[in-house]
């Protein structure tokens, strides 16, 4: 097991929607924090924090971040992770919890380009075997979601591509608390199995249920796949497009599974998605 550092834990990406909760959960616990974040804007971050810009792909400022740290979480970025690995090892950094995508293990998932960029920032950190570095790997996240706040609420309606595919959305609260285990190193190794929700819902019924949290009245239309590549093609590069189609295609063929990670490692059940869009209500 794992003794965690004394020295503060830094938390990367401290506005982001697993890591803000990430550091609410360690401060509720009483852990010495850094946060981080590449523009921190004052006021965005709980009173009395200690925070430093800091920027993955950003060598010199990972030097300044990472003095006298124990602990760190950072997202997975693609660009930089050698510079990241040099400046954990410099600084003497007792173990890194990378947020990582259960892609990278589940077999039906392999060789898109989101999978593949996961796997090379996970076997990059592997090869550095002097560090302690644990991944933490979500299936599907329920924040996808939000991707239907701006159509819901201009139209009330929203246009989906495999609206019956069936998936078990992990709520961001969930990756923080298996997170937060890992960094206090109050768990076990399976806090790197593949996380998910409790059980698997249809985006359709996903969208029942932000209806359900709103009160709103919510349409469904079907996207074919053309107009659903066309659509993400505006908002990430097409091979990452490509990439979240493969992923509703395995879905709705049944590939993508419910797991009870969450309940072995937090013993309790995973939050489901009604409470996520009771949650995030606000958002639609
Ligand atoms: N969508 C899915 O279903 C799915 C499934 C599995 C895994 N994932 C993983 O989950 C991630 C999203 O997590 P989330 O919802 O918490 O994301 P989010 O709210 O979009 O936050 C992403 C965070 O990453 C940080 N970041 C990005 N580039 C950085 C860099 N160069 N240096 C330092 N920090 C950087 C950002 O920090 P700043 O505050 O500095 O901008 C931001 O806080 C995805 O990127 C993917 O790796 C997603």
């Amino acid at each position: 097991m794992h003794t965690p550092d004394i020295k503060p834990t830094l938390v990367m990406g401290a506005r982001g929607s697993v890591g803000r909760h990430v550091l609410d959960a360690l401060l509720a616990q009483g852990v010495p924090v850094r946060a981080s974040a590449r523009k921190p804007e004052p006021g965005r971050f709980p009173a009395g924090v200690d925070v430093v810009t800091a920027d993955l792909t950003d060598r010199p400022s990972l030097d300044a971040a990472f003095a006298g740290i124990g602990q760190v979480f950072l997202y997975a970025n693609h660009d930089g992770v050698a510079g990241v690995i040099d400046a954990a090892r410099n600084a003497g950094v007792s173990r890194i919890v990378l947020m990582s995508s259960g892609s990278v293990i589940h077999p039906t998932s392999r060789g898109n380009a989101i999978t593949e960029e996961h796997r090379e920032v996970e076997d990059a950190f592997a090869a550095a075997d002097d560090l302690d570095v644990v991944p933490i790997r979500p299936l599907v996240l329920a924040t996808n979601a939000l991707g239907w706040s701006w159509p819901i609420k201009a139209t009330s309606s929203v246009a989906l591509y495999q609206p019956d595919a069936l998936t078990a959305p992990i709520h961001e609260k969930d990756i923080a608390a298996v997170t937060v285990a890992a960094l206090t190193g109050t768990t076990l190794p399976a806090v790197s199995n593949l996380l998910t929700g409790p059980a698997r819902i249809s985006q359709r019924e996903q969208v029942a249920a932000i209806a359900a949290a709103t009160g709103k009245s919510i349409e469904v239309t079907e996207l074919d796949r053309a107009a659903a590549s066309a659509q993400f093609a505006r908002f990430m590069p097409a091979e990452e497009a490509e990439a979240v189609l493969q992923f509703l295609d395995d879905a709705a063929a049944g590939n993508s599974p419910a797991t009870t990670t969450i309940a072995n490692v937090l013993g309790r059940p995973a939050i489901g998605f009604d409470e996520w869009a009771a949650d995030h209500a606000s958002d639609f």
